[in-house]
């Protein structure tokens, strides 16, 4: 049989190599396979029907994350929003999620509920300017936003690189000198849209420092879908701060979602530098006592982690630091292994209260 890389299906039938990496491990392309470290397809395989295509076709009017955020939950809403307590019986009316990042379960329930107060926190002041700016002022941010697509879609490859980087080190003097404004919003996003795999992490100086992506027509600037999130976040109280400012906000009527940086599996594969700030052991310990004061305070709470029973069926980390709490395995499909382009399932926790 003819046998082409996942490379060459991305280019054949115009979409990311992530995305044809995904299909095959779903088993949605017939005749995939491993090769050594990679999946091989078949030459003659036909583009499989794109069920992400077809549902974001039905709900245009729906709010989505503006941002690619690492540890983004979009693929675990089937099981997160099994505890949605939000029934009309049910006194739960406010909703919070101090580790907001990309928000995808914020919108999640932004689109399906009417909740009477919202608080959403983040320790990353550049984030939280980005949706600042959407709820105040979208429109502006809009206009900067086709700005920097028109400017940047147009160039050849070596030229987008020069406007990546001018635009990188704009960004960081913004950052630095404490500017929180829609150019730095604009930024934001155009950084996120354009950068390699969407990934936000900075250097021990807080400068951002991802290079550039490599995708082909990036969408730089998604008018409706901000107009939508701007509509959406209205009422909402947006904080930069640390996840336990959120205690005041809380209580016996709110239900509240936690999803810190998830904990390392191994001494290697630790991922946390979404800002210049650590979540080491010691900070998911205090969480643990946060979750337990929250729960005190009659709160409905639901917190997600990585199962370290992954790499090692000893450790009973998070069954130790969450006792008195309800903890489910669920899995999720993730990167397993940094140097190949492997995709597999693996479990993670979620860990509630009720
Ligand atoms: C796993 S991500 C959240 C992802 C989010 N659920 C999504 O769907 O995109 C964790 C977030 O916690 C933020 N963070 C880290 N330490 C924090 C702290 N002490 N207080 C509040 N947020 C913090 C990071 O900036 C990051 O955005």
């Amino acid at each position: 049989m003819d046998l082409i890389s996942a490379k060459e299906a991305a280019l054949q039938w115009d979409i990311s190599q992530r995305r044809v990496l995904v299909l095959c491990s779903e088993g949605r392309i017939p005749g995939a396979q491993i090769v050594g470290n990679s999946w091989v397809i078949p030459r003659r395989s036909k583009k499989p029907n794109d069920a992400r295509t077809i549902k974001a076709r039905n709900k245009t009017n729906e709010a989505k994350p503006f941002l690619k955020w690492a540890g983004g939950k979009g693929q675990l809403l089937n099981e997160i929003s099994k505890y949605y307590p939000f029934t009309k019986k049910k006194h739960i009316k406010k909703y919070a999620e101090p580790f907001v990042g990309g928000g995808a379960v914020l919108f999640d329930i932004l689109n399906k509920y009417d909740v009477d107060e919202v608080y959403i926190s983040d320790i990353n002041a550049e984030l939280i300017n980005t949706y600042i700016t959407i709820r105040d002022n979208p429109e502006e941010l809009i206009s900067l936003l086709k700005c920097m697509e028109n400017e940047y879609l147009p160039l050849d490859t070596l030229k987008r690189k020069e406007a990546y980087i001018s635009k990188r080190a704009c960004f960081n003097e913004l950052k630095r000198d404490g500017f929180k404004n829609v150019e730095l919003a604009a930024l934001m996003i155009f950084l996120n849209k354009t950068c390699f795999n969407g990934l936000y992490r900075v250097n021990r100086k807080g400068e951002y420092n991802v290079p550039m992506g490599a995708y082909k027509n990036p969408q730089i600037c998604n008018a409706n879908n901000l107009l939508l999130v701007s509509k959406k976040l209205q009422n909402a109280n947006i904080v930069c701060g640390d996840y336990k400012d959120s205690a005041s906000f809380i209580d016996d009527r709110t239900f509240v979602y936690l999803d810190p940086p998830y904990r390392p599996l191994t001494k290697t594969a630790s991922f946390t530098s979404y800002t210049e700030h650590l979540f080491d052991d010691d900070k998911q310990l205090e969480l643990a006592n946060f979750v337990q004061l929250l729960d005190n305070k009659g709160a409905k709470i639901v917190v997600s982690n990585s199962d370290p029973k992954n790499t090692n069926e000893e450790d009973n980390f998070f069954e130790n630091a969450y006792a008195n709490q309800n903890i489910k395995r669920v899995s999720a499909m993730r990167m397993i292994n940094r140097n190949s382009n492997k995709r597999g399932r693996i479990s993670e926790l979620l860990i509630s209260n009720f």
